[in-house]
């Protein structure tokens, strides 16, 4: 891998071999620090997952006068203030790019009776939509405005009422807002989701010791006197180890093994639809991981044949949706991605980027309203030269595509990875190293 103004540009491997961990799952990690905030005491989380959007989330709840203390890089000591606890900075919280951090938080601040809270992002945050959590937290009596459906948002705390929410779009991130907002309300606070979404909220406020009832599409959450999380353990990120499953399976003659994951079924679509696809994915070791199901993955490279993923799929796969595409790209035949406008509500408008970036590389894809549609040619793809636009998860696809490609891939902005993943392409080149040092052993 060769940086400079240029770009990063990401050689082909002649083959992935190696063990290795990712870093602790961001959902989670996010969570681990919102819900301790507003927790009694300490909560002590290991395996935390550093980022530049788990940093926002360990700055904003420091503006609201908790304090947080950091062992190394994965171990956080939160004291949190109790329910209700959180006081004003007095200036405006920055939630960078964090769209996890502003919806959650959104949902607790509202509860905060007599304090006035403001919120604002970076330039991609602020282009992303607001009102699907204020129309909902204003239904339960918030008073909440944002600035013509974005950021800035303004919240004056109050004492809330419950409801039953019907989300119109399958959001966990407003789904969890709400569920946070019912905290502080009088009665009980229900959302029903059009298709599961991942249920880390619920997990950690159960484990909280708040009334939280699960149902398949359907959550109910009842106010607590006091919340008490004691210790977290983080597991992998699945959204993380993605891109080496991806690679891993594109990459002929590649073997590679991938521990302490987050295998919560709500989070792994990716590996149904890939299984699907002819991929070659065991799970071993399976035990769960600090409240989640957990365990290692074994990636072999396989031959792919194209798939449908509809909209039911979409949710339990959003964030490895990009990668989704190409690995259809090096799949026989075609495949068709369905009921996915919400990828155009993420960083960037995920099904623009991840065509343009796809046929920059040589790939024919197009994109539709609500997907996109890639012909895959079973072989490794050409390379070529692409922009993350600043999102994370599309440098890691270009770094992914770079490894499978023939000519490797040239990658502006790749710097977007610290958003979820500052390490990515240090373990990336220590996994070439390793793989290279097998195929020596080889000969
Ligand atoms: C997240 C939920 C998803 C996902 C995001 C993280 C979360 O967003 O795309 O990266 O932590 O709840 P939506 O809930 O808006 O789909």
């Amino acid at each position: 891998m060769t940086a400079g103004d240029s770009g990063l540009h990401v050689e082909p491997v002649p083959r992935l071999v190696g063990h290795l961990a990712v870093p602790g799952d961001k959902s989670i990690s996010h969570r681990a620090v919102l819900i301790g905030a507003i927790c009694d005491g300490e909560t002590r989380i290991s395996g935390f997952g550093r980022s530049a959007d788990t940093e926002a989330t360990i700055a904003a709840v420091r503006a609201l006068g908790v304090e947080v203390y950091e062992h190394g890089e994965e171990t956080l000591r939160v004291f949190g203030k109790g329910m209700t606890g959180l006081s004003s900075p007095g200036r405006a919280i920055d939630c960078a790019n964090a769209g996890t951090l502003v919806r959650l938080i959104s949902g607790m601040l509202a509860g905060q009776a007599g304090e006035t809270f403001e919120l604002t992002g970076d330039a991609s945050l602020s282009r992303r939509p607001m009102e699907r959590v204020a129309e909902p937290l204003r239904r339960m009596g918030a008073r909440i405005e944002t600035t013509e459906g974005h950021l800035p948002l303004r919240i004056e705390g109050r004492g809330l009422n419950g409801i039953d929410y019907v989300l119109p779009v399958a959001s966990a991130q407003v789904k969890s807002a709400i569920l946070l907002a019912g905290l502080y309300a009088d009665g009980s606070t229900t959302v029903v989701e059009p298709a599961p979404t991942r249920d880390h909220t619920e997990r950690l406020l159960q484990a909280a010791g708040a009334s939280v009832t699960v149902h398949p599409t359907s959550a109910t959450v009842r106010p607590p006197a006091r919340l008490s999380l004691g210790e977290v353990e983080v597991p992998g990120d699945f959204s993380s180890a993605a891109p080496f499953v991806v690679a891993a399976t594109l990459v002929p003659g590649s073997e590679l093994h991938i521990h302490g994951v987050n295998l919560n079924a709500r989070r792994t679509g990716l590996l149904v639809i890939l299984e699907r696809m002819g991929a070659s994915v065991n799970v071993y070791n399976r035990r769960p991981i600090g409240g989640e199901p957990g365990g290692d993955l074994e990636v072999h490279s396989a031959p792919l044949v194209g798939t449908t993923v509809g909209a039911k799929e979409v949710p339990l796969a959003i964030d490895e949706l990009p990668l989704f595409a190409l690995a259809a790209a090096c799949a026989r035949g075609q495949s068709v991605l369905r009921g996915a406008e919400e990828l155009r509500a993420k960083e960037t408008d995920r099904i623009e980027a991840t065509v343009d970036a796809l046929r920059a590389m040589g790939v024919r894809a197009r994109g539709t309203d609500d997907g996109l549609v890639v012909t895959g040619v079973p072989t490794r793809i050409r390379g070529g030269r692409i922009s993350s636009r600043g999102d994370h998860r599309l440098a890691m696809l270009g770094a992914v595509a770079g490894l499978a490609s023939r000519d490797g891939v040239r990658i502006d902005d790749a710097d977007a990875v610290g958003v979820s993943f500052p390490g990515f392409f240090e373990m990336l080149d220590q996994l070439r190293r390793t793989s290279a040092v097998v195929e020596d052993d080889r000969r």
